[in-house]
């Protein structure tokens, strides 16, 4: 790497490309380099490097929060130096954290009085608040196994096939077995009814999600809750519930306040949320809140005394910054119970009116329904020639970050692109999405299908049958060799589901 940095360099300098006034050879990438630079160059190679990232506001594929107010990012800035963990130092900062999780518990209809604190902790997002909910259903289900005099070496936990990776990576970390209730065509959420038949004696809890990560779609955790109440005095168990609203939690209590999901639903023993999703706060924030102090058992909190009171924390790492937080109680009083409502509004609308420019097509099937997370997700009607992952890479052309994938199993078949609306994604741009992407859909149909001609026959007819062996594919096998070549396609790619 050569710097320019001296008196007779200058010549060079001038006649010189705007980079290379800085950096002319590659940085290296394995090693730190030997000599420092200045901190222009610095800035400048990777500020330029970073251009060719996305742009997180066209980003679709992701709920995290891509705008904030001004107000708000200036005190992101002015904490952004401050350790969490340091809490003898910044109490005021563990004030608000205590402030944001009494207003979420609340929120989510705790049982505890208005006067009093409520159980739960600030993490780094969904997927640590889950790892913590986990960890306390198992160690509690531990506890009364051995009570009980019974073995507590294969615990379970039951859930949807389209539960989001970080409850795949809580069973494997944390040796549970993920008992999943598999996805049918046409109904993409775990249904109540076989995740009851699949619990156990050894089943920790059964998770449902409110804002399923694939469709946005609720889950009908009341439904569960009644069968799982009946199957508990059938049996003698008493098997709760998690709920994962990462998405779904700052959605619900706005829009469908009569919804019952939450701690109105006695077996409903943790929720967790994304404070970085729907909370409205840049990446780096979630929380989770549990009914009572009896659900969290005692021996996995530690207690941090700070200036004579008494602390109680419980996460899995130690420093972490206190920007999120902050940000966090910024947008519960700046907006309030009255401003989340109208933001929510205002997404659920956009979301309508994008699903309505896509139905308009006449190409797309909604898979989305009207309740649930402001996001669309749609496939095409007809898949034989072109796939959803083909609009997907066009829309790319124009910035547009929309993903495509498949659904897990036994809806592998289906293939289905994703935008998930956002406060920042606006009415215009909603209107500007639907245009790409009726020029995105005229221009694969101009051209050849990308699939082998063998891939794309589809026969509309059920398997016709030589003795026992298929003679033509059915819709759904080649639906299925059509999907597995466009994800081999874009593998390593495409943006996948958050
Ligand atoms: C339902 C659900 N649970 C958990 C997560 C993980 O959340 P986080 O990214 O906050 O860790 C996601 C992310 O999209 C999600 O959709």
């Amino acid at each position: 790497m050569v710097i320019s940095t001296t008196e007779t360099d200058s010549r060079e300098i001038l006649s010189s490309t705007f980079a290379s006034r800085y950096v002319r050879a590659a940085i290296p990438r394995f090693k730190m380099p030997d000599n420092s630079m200045p901190k222009e160059a610095a800035y400048q190679v990777i500020n330029d490097e970073l251009m060719l990232d996305g742009n997180p506001r066209l980003n679709l594929a992701s709920f995290v929060t891509t705008w904030m107010e001004p107000e708000c990012d200036k005190l992101v800035m002015a904490s952004i130096n401050k350790n969490y963990v340091d809490m003898d130092e910044y109490p005021v900062t563990t004030e608000l954290q205590n402030r944001c999780v009494n207003m979420i518990a609340h929120l989510f209809n705790t049982p505890v009085a208005d006067d009093k604190t409520a159980v739960g902790v600030g993490t780094v997002g969904s997927s640590e608040a889950i790892m913590l909910a986990g960890l306390a259903f198992k160690r509690k289900w531990q506890q009364k196994r051995k009570e009980q005099g019974k073995p507590y070496d294969k615990p379970n936990i039951v859930t949807g096939a389209n539960v989001q990776v970080c409850w795949e990576k809580f069973a494997r970390y944390f040796e549970v077995e993920l008992k999943e209730v598999k996805l049918e065509e046409g109904y993409y959420v775990m249904n109540p009814v076989k995740a009851v038949e699949l619990v156990d004696e050894n089943t920790i809890c059964v998770a449902a999600i409110l804002g399923s990560t694939l469709t946005g779609e609720f889950e009908d955790v009341k439904l569960l809750h009644d069968l799982l109440t009946k199957k508990n005095e059938e049996t003698g168990w008493d098997t709760p519930i998690h709920v994962d609203a990462a998405s779904g939690g700052f959605i619900a209590p706005f829009l469908y306040p009569d919804l019952e999901w939450d701690f109105r639903l006695p077996l409903v023993k943790s929720i967790n949320v994304s404070g970085h999703k729907y909370g409205l706060v840049y990446a780096g924030v979630g929380w989770v809140v549990w009914r009572t102090k009896d659900d969290l058992p005692d021996e996995l909190v530690f207690h941090i005394n700070y200036l004579g009171s008494d602390q109680p924390t419980f996460t899995l790492n130690f420093s972490k910054g206190s920007s999120q937080i902050i940000a966090q109680y910024y947008q519960f009083i700046r907006l309030g119970f009255e401003g989340y409502k109208n933001i929510m509004e205002n997404c659920m609308g956009n979301a309508r009116a994008l699903r309505e420019g896509l139905e308009k097509t006449g190409r797309f099937e909604i898979l989305s329904k009207d309740v649930g997370v402001p996001l669309v997700a749609f496939s095409l009607k007809d898949s034989s020639a072109h796939t959803v992952f083909e609009i997907s890479e066009g829309l790319r052309k124009f910035g547009w970050i929309v993903p495509a994938y498949t659904m897990p199993a036994n809806a592998e078949n289906v293939a289905v692109l994703r935008v998930v609306v956002r406060e920042d994604f606006s009415r215009s741009l909603v209107e500007r999405l639907i245009s790409h992407i009726e020029e995105v859909l005229k221009e694969i149909e101009s051209l050849p299908s990308r699939v082998s001609t063998k891939t794309a026959h589809v026969i509309p007819m059920v398997n016709e049958t030589q003795g026992d062996k298929p003679l033509k594919k059915s819709v759904r096998e080649t639906q299925e060799e059509v999907t597995r070549h466009w994800k081999r396609f874009v593998k390593g790619r495409r943006a996948g589901a958050c």
